[in-house]
Parts: structure tokens; C-alpha cells; sequence
């Protein structure tokens, strides 16, 4: 599960928001693994996967606009971890999906965790002033 701190915030008010909604994004992928009331998770998995897919587009939008604001000199390589990241979503085979939902599950869940955290922490933390 992941646990907003107070220390991922990069002093810019409308990014820490879109941060904090990424990690409740995450926290709906471990709601659902987590979950054994529901005996097929197919359409739900594909519901969030859709959701972080056009939610990062929109973040990633704002952080870059937002560094062009500032004349971030790292723009172009943040940009491009973007992309990659974009693409990296997109990617995501569901087609073997069903033949162990719980393990699929848990492997996107631990993708999407660990960039999040590594996103927000290694990369945007070097955006604060
Ligand atoms: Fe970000």
C-alpha cells in the first residue's frame, strides 16, 4: 500500500495533488488484489489500467508545462522518461491474464509502485527549487 509523506512533496501545490492522486490510482490495483469477493477481476483491472494510463498523460502534461514555466534543464530527458513510461502502460499484455489473475495483478501492481515511488521521489524531487 502506498503512504503519502510528507517528505514526497515537491512545494508545488497542483503537482503534490496529482501525486497524491497517482498513489491512490496504485492503492485501488492493491484494493483489488487484496479483494476476494470478487471471483473475476478482468473489466476491473482494465478499468484502472485505463484510468492510470489517461491520468498519467494528463499529470505528465502538467509537469511538463510546468517545467517549461520554470526553465527546467532537465526538461527534455523528464520528457522522455515520460514517453517511455506512456508506452510502457500502453503495453501492458493483458491477454494471459486469466490464467493467474492474482499473480498479473500483483506484477502491475508491483511495476506501477515502484515508478510511482521512483518517479516522484529520484526525478521530481529534483524539480523543487
Ligand atoms: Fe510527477
Amino acid at each position: 500500500m502506498l503512504q503519502w509523506k510528507d517528505e514526497y512533496s515537491i512545494g508545488v501545490e497542483i503537482i503534490d495533488e496529482q501525486h497524491k492522486h497517482l498513489f491512490e490510482i496504485g492503492n485501488r490495483i492493491y484494493d483489488l488484489l487484496e479483494n476476494y469477493l470478487y471471483v473475476d477481476k478482468y473489466d476491473k483491472i482494465v478499468e484502472i489500467i485505463h484510468e492510470l494510463s489517461d491520468y498519467t498523460k494528463y499529470h505528465f502534461k502538467s509537469e511538463e508545462d510546468y517545467m517549461i514555466q520554470i526553465r527546467y534543464p532537465k526538461y527534455l530527458s523528464q520528457k522522455v522518461e515520460h514517453d517511455d513510461f506512456i508506452g510502457k502502460i500502453e503495453e501492458i499484455d493483458l491477454k494471459d491474464l486469466d490464467k493467474d489473475q492474482d499473480k498479473h495483478i500483483r506484477d502491475i501492481l508491483t511495476f506501477v509502485f515502484n515508478w510511482v515511488l521512483e518517479h516522484i521521489l529520484k526525478k521530481d524531487k529534483l524539480i523543487k527549487a
